[in-house]
């Protein structure tokens, strides 16, 4: 395996989009009748500000992917969490302590804490990460991961995964992401979602662990 990484600005990610749901589909095995619709939402991502692409490569193959972009108001996924913590209350950065609490959907409310930095308010959201299955637990994903949020202006990374216990959930964990909203729902029909937050950088000192099964 010889894995080199590129990185795609907005047009040579558009140019690459069906290639790239080709790998989001092989690694999230969603229903086929959804793939056009998350090609659009990728195109639209493309040109959010600070956008920043990554692809991983075996030997020219693509074999995972990695984005994201500035957070900005307006943007469907940012103005769904701000309003989850900000109902919710008390995920608020104070200087450099962070409230570890981790908020359920349906938990206890409170009021927005005005005056005090929020995870939204200078963050780096990072959109999708995928690795093909054959390529998975062989360390291209926190590759990719630890990449694209590298040297990265934002003050926080923020991200949404499923609400399991899953190797994607390990390995935000394992870089530093702490959990901000647990059992989320951004529409009815989904199945939860854990929205996560990390301060930046990234922590790239933890050894990576043993592989385990991946689920
Ligand atoms: C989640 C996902 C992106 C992670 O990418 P990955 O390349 O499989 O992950 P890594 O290999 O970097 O890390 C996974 C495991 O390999 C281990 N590992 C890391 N580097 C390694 C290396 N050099 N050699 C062997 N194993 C390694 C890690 O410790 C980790 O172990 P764990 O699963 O027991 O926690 C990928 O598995 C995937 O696409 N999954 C399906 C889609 C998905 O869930 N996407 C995320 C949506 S939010």
């Amino acid at each position: 395996m010889r894995v080199s990484y590129r990185e795609q600005g907005p047009a040579q990610f558009r140019a690459a989009i069906r290639e790239l749901v080709s790998v989001y589909a092989a690694a999230m095995n969603p229903p086929d009748r959804t793939l056009s619709g998350r090609e659009a939402i990728m195109e639209r991502h493309a040109v959010s500000p600070g956008f920043r692409g990554l692809t991983a490569h075996d030997d020219g193959q693509l074999v995972g992917f990695c984005y994201g972009f500035h957070g900005e108001n307006g943007q469907w996924w940012h103005d769904m969490v701000a309003a989850a913590l900000a109902s919710r209350s008390c995920s608020v950065i104070s200087d450099s302590v962070i409230s570890d609490s981790v908020i359920s959907d349906g938990g206890s409310s409170g009021g927005a804490v005005s005056g005090q930095r929020t995870w939204l308010d200078d963050s780096f959201e990072i959109a999708e990460l995928h690795v093909l299955p054959s390529w998975q637990g062989k360390g291209i994903g926190r590759s990719l991961l630890l990449t694209i949020a590298a040297g990265r202006p934002e003050r926080t990374a923020v991200l949404s995964t499923a609400d399991a216990p899953t190797r994607a959930r390990r390995l935000y964990r394992g870089v530093g992401f702490t959990d901000l909203l647990t059992d989320f729902r951004f529409s009815g029909g989904e199945p939860p979602y854990a929205v996560m937050g990390a301060m930046l950088p990234l922590d790239a000192s933890a050894a990576p662990r043993s592989p385990r099964p991946s689920r």
